[in-house]
């Protein structure tokens, strides 16, 4: 059993990644400051795990925080989740995106380097291939970066490049995620918006329990068969072992890699719009809005190199996306 650091593991990644790791024997010690995380996660997840999981409150901006822990545990691998995510955010406060996004992983890194610990999982994103030229993308397209959040996770993937080359000692699991969506089986943990949400399934799960009038599909005249945006979803319990697959890799070979996490499938709006109605059992209301600024057409990973490096495959479909996450929206609700 390795005992793992999981900045940000009270997060919505995070803690399914975190019932992920304990379930595959390890132990996960969170590092979370809680402004992106219900404070209930460590209480729902002590129901997933048998026993709440050790939490520290605090930042990954904090070195002195970050030195008492490493010299009180012995980390044999960090996953790193703790960082700011929101696109257009970002546009307005692209300095405290790069102060989080950047400093937090310096801080995170010379922290390591001090206990020497030298195996990290970092959370990257599709979102550092701009407007991509090849569909599906490989890990090997052209990198590029359309806000200050693409290129704060482009960054970060490159400082960790040039550290991996710098000291052989260092080993890194560049993970970029495609659009996770979904919620654990049991409904227990999921994703928790604390305001209107931007990204689209936490928006359509508004839709569905009525706290929104409408889904507002920002454009169908798209060059794609229904004229709506594609993506490529993942359900959130697929993504969570593949980390954990990824961080077994870095454990067994020492051995860095940069991997896509996605299912390889891209869907419509509109086509998850029918498959949350399926879930919720009703049909649910649209309007057709404007484009918004920044969005690209079509994202979808071409997973080919995670199947053959960890053998991982997503297994989950759209339905059982939709599913788990309307479970978990009518859970939550309940309490
Ligand atoms: C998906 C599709 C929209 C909302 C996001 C984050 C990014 C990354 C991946 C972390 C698009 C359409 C959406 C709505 C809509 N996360 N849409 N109406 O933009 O692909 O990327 O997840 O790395 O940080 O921005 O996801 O869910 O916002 O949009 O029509 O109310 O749904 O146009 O086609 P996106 P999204």
């Amino acid at each position: 059993m390795a005992t793992i650091l999981l900045t940000g593991g009270a997060g919505y990644i995070g803690s399914h990644t975190c019932v992920a790791l304990a379930q595959a024997g390890h132990r996960p010690v969170i590092l979370d400051d809680f402004s992106n995380a219900a404070e209930d996660v460590p209480d729902r997840l002590a129901h997933l795990l048998g026993s709440t999981p050790e939490v520290w409150r605090g930042s990954v901006l904090d070195a002195e925080l970050l030195a008492r822990l490493f010299a009180t545990h012995d980390i044999a691998v960090v996953m790193h989740f703790a960082a700011l995510k929101a696109v257009g955010v970002s546009m307005q406060r692209p300095l405290d995106y790069a102060r989080t996004n950047l400093g937090g992983l310096m801080t995170l890194l010379e922290a390591m380097r001090t206990a020497s610990v030298h195996r990290l999982v970092y959370s990257s994103s599709a979102m550092v291939y701009g407007l991509p030229e090849t569909i599906p993308i490989p890990e090997d397209a052209p990198t590029g970066f359309a806000n200050p959040y693409g290129y704060t996770k482009l960054a970060g993937e490159q400082l960790l490049e040039q550290l991996a080359a710098s000291d052989p000692r260092w080993a890194f699991g560049i993970l970029r995620y495609f659009n996770p969506v979904g919620a654990h089986a049991s409904g227990l943990i999921g994703e928790d918006p604390a305001d209107i949400p931007n990204n689209l399934m936490p928006y359509i799960a508004r839709v569905a329990t009525g706290e929104l009038p409408h889904l507002q599909v920002f454009g169908d005249d798209y060059p794609t068969p229904d004229g709506t945006g594609i993506r490529d979803y993942i359900h959130v319990e697929d993504l969570a072992e593949g980390h954990v697959l990824s961080l077994q890799s870095l454990m067994r070979t020492g051995q860095g890699h940069l991997l896509n996490l996605g299912t390889g499938q891209g869907r419509s709006v509109l086509e998850v719009l029918a498959a949350y109605g399926r879930a919720c059992g009703r049909t649910l209301p649209h309007v057709i809005a404007p484009r918004r600024p920044g969005d690209v057409p079509i994202l979808c990973a071409d997973p080919t190199r995670a199947a053959e490096l960890l053998g991982f495959r997503a297994r989950r479909s759209l339905d059982d996306m939709c599913a788990s996450s309307w479970r978990w929206i009518t859970r939550r609700q309940g309490d």
